[in-house]
């Protein structure tokens, strides 16, 4: 494949979505849709990047700022005028580059890869000025219409100026399409002659065969790849082909869902076989868990690792790295900086906050860990309570292996307790507990006579 420089179109006002967040920062399985087109595209390694943005630029611009990425380029397209005046204004930035230029639809977030290398070989293979993506679809409604004149492309036509017989067509145009340099010239040429009174890229087709080049059709089978999405219920609908996917390709690995319409899996997660995932599981981005784990009840699991053999039950894990046959819940709230080391237990309505918790130790019931780091084989009773916030700052706790702690006792951090301690239940202790010792902190039981009037 020769070089090649990519333009997302993304400055649409997205007006069918309804919303004050910009159509392609709305998130397909937890990933913007236009870091999904980002993603398929860099994987080709192109020379550029080039996205063009308008309407609430400066959200996409800082979320693109963020996720870093290379040889990635910003235009603005002030007002809205099409996607033939959304291409032109890249030209300032790529008309003396003599690659291939593929433009693609920041809404068209689920292409693939090896479609877009398919369409930049394709039309390398026949030296034609552009070709296109198109797909034939069981519901073309909304999409642009292929129309073929003896058997060759001649023009798109938009749903709105179709006629009768152009809506009967099911070649679609996916809205990504590869063209040579001849594009600045023909894009020149677009009026904004029909129903929205916009230049419309796909005119390009028509002129480029007026100047006398070769347009070509690259057809993939996948009509799901081509998905535009230009409300929230097409968004949806993207969400769940991802999800039939995802839960198909967890099946193949040996991972059991007993209902597979009633979980939602991201497409990134990692699951390890012999898993099961009961009713009412979320699994958001970044997760990975191992073997022969079982996730029950309504878990709700994001950017965490969780090691084989564990078992999760009606829990709230989030940014957690858990080790091997570890128990969580039932009704557990695992903050991010929690670790879990492996056959720990964090039960019964417990939370922990950048927290470690050492091999075997368990912390059974009611519980608040956070800023604390537990030893190996230690109890902490029933009702524990790290104290770790003044009013200003966070303080740590930590707590040596093979100690006991009784139940509700407050440690008011920073506070250190060494190893083979024993804490009385009812205690608040203020003051470190050196290795070996029992501690008691609280007041002493008083029997008093008791006085009947
Ligand atoms: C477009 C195509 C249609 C195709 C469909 C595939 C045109 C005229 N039509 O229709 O043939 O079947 O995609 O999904 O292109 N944009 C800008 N600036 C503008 C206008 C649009 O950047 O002034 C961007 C949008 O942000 C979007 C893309 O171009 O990412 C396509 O625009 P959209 O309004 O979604 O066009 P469709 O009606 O979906
Ligand atoms: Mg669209």
């Amino acid at each position: 494949m020769k070089n090649f420089s990519a333009i997302i179109l993304a400055a649409g006002a997205g007006t069918r979505m309804k919303s004050s967040l910009p159509k392609v920062m709305h998130a397909l399985s937890g990933k913007p849709l236009i870091k999904w087109v980002i993603d398929a595209v860099s994987s080709l390694k192109p020379d550029n990047i080039v996205v063009v943005l308008g309407h609430e630029a400066d959200k996409v611009e800082e979320y693109l700022a963020k996720i870093n990425v290379k040889n990635l380029k910003i235009v603005y397209q002030k007002e809205q005028l099409g996607s033939a005046h959304a291409v032109m204004q890249v030209r300032k930035v790529l008309k003396s580059y003599g690659g291939n230029i593929l433009v693609l639809s920041g809404d068209v977030p689920l292409i693939e890869k090896n479609t877009l290398a398919f369409l930049i070989k394709d039309n390398q293979k026949v030296n034609s000025s552009v070709a296109v993506l198109a797909a034939e679809v069981s519901d073309p409604f909304g999409y642009g219409r292929i129309v073929k004149k003896d058997g060759f492309l001649e023009k798109i036509v938009e749903e709105k100026d179709a006629n009768i017989l152009e809506k009967r067509i099911n070649l679609i145009n996916s809205g990504i399409y590869c063209f040579d340099k001849n594009l600045w010239k023909a894009l020149s040429k677009v009026k904004p002659n029909n129903v929205k009174k916009e230049y419309y890229i796909t005119d390009t087709i028509a002129i480029l065969k007026g100047m006398g080049k070769t347009a070509s059709l690259t057809v993939t089978k996948n009509e799901n790849e081509v998905k535009g999405i230009n409300n929230r219920l097409e968004l949806s609908q993207a969400e769940t082909l991802l999800e039939y996917k995802k839960i198909k390709e967890l099946f193949e690995n040996g991972v059991s869902i007993i209902d597979a319409n009633n979980v939602y899996i991201s497409y990134d997660a990692k699951i390890g076989q012999d898993s099961v995932i009961y009713p009412g599981v979320f699994i958001g981005e970044s997760v990975i868990i191992g073997k022969n784990c079982v996730l029950k009840g309504s878990s709700y699991i994001t950017n965490s690792n969780i090691g084989s053999d564990s078992v999760i039950s009606y829990s709230y894990i989030n940014g957690a790295i858990i080790g091997k046959n570890v128990k969580v819940g039932p009704f557990s709230h695992i903050r991010p900086g929690s670790v879990l080391k492996d056959n720990v237990k964090v039960g019964n309505f417990s939370e922990t906050k950048k927290a470690i918790i050492s091999k075997n130790s368990k912390v059974n019931h009611l519980s608040y860990i956070g800023d604390a780091e537990i030893g190996e084989d230690v109890n902490i009773g029933a009702g524990t309570i790290t104290c770790n916030y003044d009013g200003l700052n966070k303080h740590k706790t930590i707590i040596g292996s093979r100690s006991f702690v009784g139940s509700n006792v407050n440690f008011v951090a920073p506070v250190k307790v060494g190893e083979n301690v024993v804490i009385a239940a009812g205690s608040t202790v203020t003051r470190d507990v050196p290795s070996g010792k029992l501690a008691i902190a609280r007041a002493r039981q008083e029997l008093k006579r008791r006085i009947i009037k």
